[in-house]
């Protein structure tokens, strides 16, 4: 799995440290403006709107101003991070927004880590009633957490790809209440997304519609990608982290093919700076945007595999996620706060294209998810980390 073609250059210990320490230092500098708000999804001409505790994307400022804590002890992270404690606690018990299956990119960065980092009971018990919202939408005959819309309405009888991402959550639930119910609709739903979402030749579909008399897959379709038979290049990118996660706490060599198969597909489309062009359809001479959030996704994603994996292939995953994360530090993240109020630019949301479904948002622009997983892949080149995944 080695990228053969790109002499790409691996990032070193001492620029890791650099490009956190100036992560670290760009949350700081935005703690007094998120403390009682949220960030928007994406930023505007780079830089974020606040936004209310309402969107699905609420849960990644947090998990920075967490790893921002973890990274420096500075106890003004840990009192922002709690006061929005609060607010995800108060999300999710008048239930704000919560009828979708994004409870695990909410909850985990915002409560699960301050529940594993401080033993926070109001955390722990905020991220358990997530955990309790997201399992409410488990269909039993296709064995799917359904995710958007009213439950079992046929214009959304399907599930995304994404959703791997939403599954440690339910793990984590298990391990805390002694209650299996939510590991084993983690289970459940990773078989049938691992059986239907990855296509013959390692591509992904973005969402999956089910047949509800019979359980089985009806079709593939798009939403964010570029067409219903193209290659969204995030849907990859939470597929190759998404069945490293599978991997780690179901450890099936199934879920290891997967990650593999995910994962060459996704490394043979890149252009030569390692980072997507949106939708991988797009190839080198493009004038398409980027997508500078699924590179460091799929790095986060490769350094988990590596602590499952024999130490020759953790070698080539670590090297790859190595040259992927020197490419976004060097290339792509934020060097002064005039540019910009987040930390790496060029993601893509949402690109609206003749094929697909999706409201146009946040083109080239930061990304919420795209800050928080190139903090969090900084963070594992740094550190032992303990995931919050
Ligand atoms: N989970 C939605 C997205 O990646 O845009």
């Amino acid at each position: 799995m080695s990228l053969d073609n790109f002499a790409s250059q691996e990032i070193s210990n001492n620029e890791v440290k650099v490009a956190l320490e100036r992560a670290v230092a760009q949350v700081e500098r935005n703690l007094p403006h998120y403390t009682y708000a949220c960030q928007n999804h994406t930023s505007v001409n780079r830089f974020y709107p606040k936004c209310e505790n309402n969107q699905w994307t609420c849960g990644f400022w947090p998990g920075e101003i967490w790893l921002a804590y973890e990274s420096t002890d500075n106890r003004s992270f840990r009192d922002a991070g709690l006061i929005l404690v609060d607010s995800f606690y108060n999300r999710i018990i008048n239930k704000i927004e919560v009828d979708h299956h994004d409870m695990g990119f909410l909850y985990t960065p915002s409560c699960v880590a301050p529940a594993k980092l401080l033993d926070n009971a109001k955390a722990r018990d905020a991220a358990i009633m997530a955990a309790d919202q997201l399992i409410s939408r488990f269909h039993p005959i296709g064995k799917f957490i359904q995710a958007w819309g009213e439950l079992g309405a046929p214009d959304n009888y399907r599930y995304i790809i994404d959703c791997l991402l939403n599954l440690p959550l339910l793990y984590w639930a298990s391990q805390q209440s002694g209650d299996d119910k939510y590991a084993n609709i983690a289970r459940k739903h990773t078989a049938t997304c691992l059986k239907y979402s990855i296509r013959e030749d390692g591509s992904t579909f973005h969402t999956v519609f089910m047949n509800p008399k019979t359980g089985e897959m009806s079709h593939g379709a798009t939403c964010q990608g570029y067409s219903d038979d193209s290659f969204w290049a995030r849907g990859q990118a939470w597929a190759v982290y998404g069945t490293a996660l599978s991997y780690k706490y179901e450890r099936k060599p199934e879920y290891l093919d997967s990650f593999r198969r995910v994962l060459r597909f996704y490394t043979e489309k890149l252009p030569a700076d390692l980072i997507p062009y949106w939708d991988m359809i797009f190839t080198s001479g493009t004038e398409e945007p980027r997508d500078s959030s699924s590179a460091s996704i799929v790095a986060c994603g490769l350094l988990e595999m590596a602590r499952h994996v024999s130490p020759e292939e953790a070698g080539e995953y670590i090297s790859l996620a190595r040259q992927m994360v020197k490419s976004l530090v060097d290339n792509y993240s934020v060097k002064a706060p005039s540019i910009s109020n987040g930390q790496v630019l060029h993601a893509t949301y949402s690109k609206k294209s003749p094929y697909n479904t999706c409201t146009p948002e946040g083109v080239d622009e930061c990304a919420s998810w795209g800050d928080y997983f190139y903090m969090e892949a900084l963070t594992r080149l740094n550190s032992d980390w303990k995931s919050y995944w």
